[in-house]
């Protein structure tokens, strides 16, 4: 059975091991850069799923990011202040279990419970899953580096 968790200093070699090492050699030292600065800086967390102690997927997150691109004036003042979905991955074998969910809440609950008032993130392919599994809403489509994105929110649901 498989658990979700933030990821420590400690956690980093397996990191680099189980989810790197799947990845284009060109890739890793991004990814591995990547996973360091989410554990180490303040304002960012890295959760990881874990089964058997080897690292199955992972979710990054920011409390406070630049909001950056050609965005409207629109979409980036709803934006403001803001917590960012920046990446998420399960492992191919291991999906359809509701690992992605898992994580996604993970980080929902990490950006509520230090006072953000929504969380946000730009995808290609998952807006309907966002949607379907968690209320995000589409903001904005915008075409990053070529590709077309949804820029897709949710605001903190507030008890009545
Ligand atoms: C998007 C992604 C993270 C989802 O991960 P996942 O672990 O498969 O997610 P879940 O299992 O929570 O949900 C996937 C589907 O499995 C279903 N599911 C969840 N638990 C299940 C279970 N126990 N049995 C059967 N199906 C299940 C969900 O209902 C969902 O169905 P839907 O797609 O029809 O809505 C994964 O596909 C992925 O890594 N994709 C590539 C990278 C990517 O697109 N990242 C997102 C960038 S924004």
């Amino acid at each position: 059975m498989w658990e979700i968790k933030t990821a420590l200093e400690k956690d980093i070699q397996a990191i680099a091991r189980d989810l790197g090492g799947r990845m284009a050699p060109e890739r890793r030292p991004l990814f591995e850069d990547k996973a360091a600065r989410y554990i180490r800086k303040p304002g960012r967390s890295l959760f990881i799923a874990l089964d058997d102690s080897r690292v199955i997927g992972f979710s990054t997150v920011i409390e406070n990011p630049k909001i950056k691109g050609n965005l409207s004036r629109k979409t980036v003042d709803a934006l403001q202040g803001l917590a960012m979905i920046t990446g998420l991955l399960v492992e191919g074998d291991c999906r359809r279990q509701g690992i992605g969910q898992a994580l996604v809440r993970a980080m929902e609950d990490w950006a509520f419970s230090r006072g953000r008032k929504g969380i946000w993130l730009v995808t290609r392919q998952q807006a309907a899953w966002y949607r379907r599994h968690f209320g995000y809403e589409a903001m904005e489509a915008i075409i990053s580096e070529g590709i077309q994105k949804t820029i897709m929110v949710k605001m903190e649901p507030r008890e009545s």
